[in-house]
């Protein structure tokens, strides 16, 4: 027999969106929120350089709007962009109520003291609030002393969301979303979890690649699932790399924040040539997709490993008070930004496209929604600009929660899904099966879908591709599921929608770039979406 639990909203990720969202439902319906680790374990906490909002009297909604839509390359949705940019003080106003302990400067004008706002590439004015260089950290750790004491909100760590369950129409078509199936690791067992609405807030996908910014969870599950389910999804070509990460063999990717070039940092080759200002006048501070590639250019073109990154001109105590967690951080490496520069690459970061939804985080399903990084609402187009994702987050958990709210009412009783049946499968015998596949789809996607692309390297990149998907569902086929199994399935998804979105772009956009296509069109500027057959 499947256990089956019952909930007005099951809630699918515990990072910024899906806990916000949580705090919004907080005593109007009944609430599970599942993750597949810690409840802290996710993107959120990783956060460093801040969340993006019109906050100082010299900004302007107009102006934050515009350094988006520049950044997105031709690509954003207007309305999405104005929407998730109106809303934003609001969505800090919460935050800050919420308890988040944003740093603080002195204003000499009248003695007292105001929020500092930080600056990062493709923003024209500083507009960057942020908790020292660890703003995740402060915004998670808060949002989890809350929804722990939060009314009516089940929290459920260490479970991991397997598939989407939907109800079947009399002619057995697919109908309303009804739950989910999910695997509890710890004890090893799946349960079906009942809900009359599941939201997706599962975050990103960067882990599809070799080298990554993110914490191993972000393998995408939430745009796979949605993709079996009928979803369609949008943009999935537009991978973001974040220009620098600690070069070390042992930092696994770890970040350095945008914000300390917003702040004077310079990048510079190894023999201490400054390079950005070739690219873009805007220097350090041109918009990711163009730094990341200058330094990609830079790398290939010298045959260096890394190029540096180096603020060490500027006072040790501005640096250590701004980045007291980078500085830590770099130090257990053995460098000292006080007074050396750091080696840094570009790596993935951040999956501007996903499950595409309206401003409400509604989905094309009835009865799921999507909010976060997992969803496409338009806001990023081609390129996200740095610190507006925490921002959409926090912004679509609110619209998200007032529908579910109004909607509630009308979302009917879920009927009894099927169980959850693994007679026919076994113990797999081979997990090197597993291992395998996982490291040679992050290496491909790395070497043939990473920042420059060609039809060739894409080509290539989709034989593969092919091959490990039906050696997947093999797999999955015959044996018991483990989380390594369920998230190489999910990647190999996401990895296919990358690939083909990728393919059909025959232009480079923002963070596609392919020296097939070198060019941006003039005319027929979409986006990609592509819709999974037979709906
Ligand atoms: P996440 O915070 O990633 O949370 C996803 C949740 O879903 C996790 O709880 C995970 O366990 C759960 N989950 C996933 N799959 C399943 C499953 N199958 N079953 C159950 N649970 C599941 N953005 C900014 O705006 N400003 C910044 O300064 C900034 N800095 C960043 C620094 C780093 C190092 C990184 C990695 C990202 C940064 N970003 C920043 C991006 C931003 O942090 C993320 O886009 C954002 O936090 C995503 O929030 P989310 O709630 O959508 O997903
Ligand atoms: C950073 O601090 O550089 C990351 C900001 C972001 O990804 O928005």
């Amino acid at each position: 027999m499947t256990d089956t639990t019952s909930y007005d909203v099951l809630i699918v990720g515990s990072g910024a969106a899906g806990l916000s969202l949580a705090l919004e439902l907080s005593g109007k319906a009944s609430v599970a929120v599942i993750s597949k680790g810690r409840l802290e374990e996710s993107s959120t906490y990783y956060a460093q350089g801040g969340i993006a909002a019109v906050l100082d009297e010299t900004d302007s909604i107009k102006s934050h709007i515009q350094d988006t839509l520049d950044a997105g390359a031709g690509l954003c949705d207007p309305k999405a962009v104005r929407f998730i940019v109106e809303n934003g003080r609001k969505a800090i106003e919460k935050l800050i109520d919420y308890g988040v302990d944003f740093s603080r400067e002195d204003n000499p004008d009248n003695g007292g003291q105001e929020y500092h706002l930080t600056r990062e590439g493709g923003h024209s004015h500083r507009r960057v609030i942020h908790a020292a260089d660890a703003t995740g950290r402060a915004v998670e750790t808060t949002l989890v002393e809350r929804v722990m004491k939060a009314q009516g909100v089940t929290l459920l760590d260490h479970h991991l969301a397997v598939d989407l369950i939907r109800d079947k129409l009399p002619d057995g078509a697919p109908g309303r979303c009804i739950g989910a199936y999910a695997l509890d690791i710890r004890n090893d067992h799946v349960s079906v979890y009942r809900a009359r609405t599941v939201v997706l807030a599962t975050g990103g996908a960067s882990k599809v690649y070799l080298y990554t910014s993110n914490p191993d969870g972000s393998t995408g599950d939430g745009i796979a699932m949605a993709w079996r389910a009928g979803a369609q999804v949008a943009n999935m070509e537009f991978t973001q790399f974040h220009p620098t990460c600690l070069f070390h063999p042992e930092a696994k990717s770890f970040l350095i924040t945008e914000a300390l070039r917003g702040e004077g940092g310079r990048l510079k080759l190894i023999d201490g040539t400054r390079f950005m200002k070739q690219f873009d006048k805007r220097g350090e501070l041109a918009p990711r997709d163009i730094v990341a590639r200058a330094i990609d250019h830079e790398m290939k073109r010298t045959g260096d490993e890394y190029v540096l990154l180096d603020i060490s001109h500027k006072p040790a105590e501005f640096i250590t008070e701004h980045f007291p967690n980078v500085y830590r951080r770099c130090l257990e490496f053995g460098f000292d930004i006080t007074k050396e520069p750091i080696p840094v690459v570009p790596a993935a970061h951040y999956t501007c496209g996903g499950v595409v939804t309206d401003l409400n985080g509604r989905t094309d399903v009835e009865g799921l929604y999507a909010i976060g990084e997992v969803a496409y609402t338009g806001l990023h187009g081609a390129n996200r600009i740095a610190s507006n994702s925490l921002l959409e987050c926090l912004v679509l958990s609110a619209s998200c929660g007032t529908d579910i709210i109004e909607q509630l009412d009308s979302f009917p009783e879920p009927p009894m899904p099927a169980e959850w049946d693994e007679s026919w499968v076994r113990d797999s015998d081979e997990d090197v099966v597993i291992s395998h596949n996982w490291n040679e789809l992050r290496h491909f996607m790395w070497d043939y879908v990473g920042i420059v692309r060609t039809d060739k390297r894409l080509e290539r990149a989709k034989r593969r591709v092919d091959l490990l998907l039906g050696e997947i569902a093999e797999y999955y086929g015959n044996f018991r599921i483990s989380g390594d199994l369920l998230e190489l399935r999910n990647l190999a998804v996401v990895a296919d929608l990358i690939i083909r979105s990728a393919m059909s772009r025959k232009e480079s956009r923002g963070l596609h770039y392919t020296l097939d296509y070198p060019e941006s069109k003039t005319v027929a500027i979409e986006p990609t979406v592509l819709s999974p057959e037979g709906k």
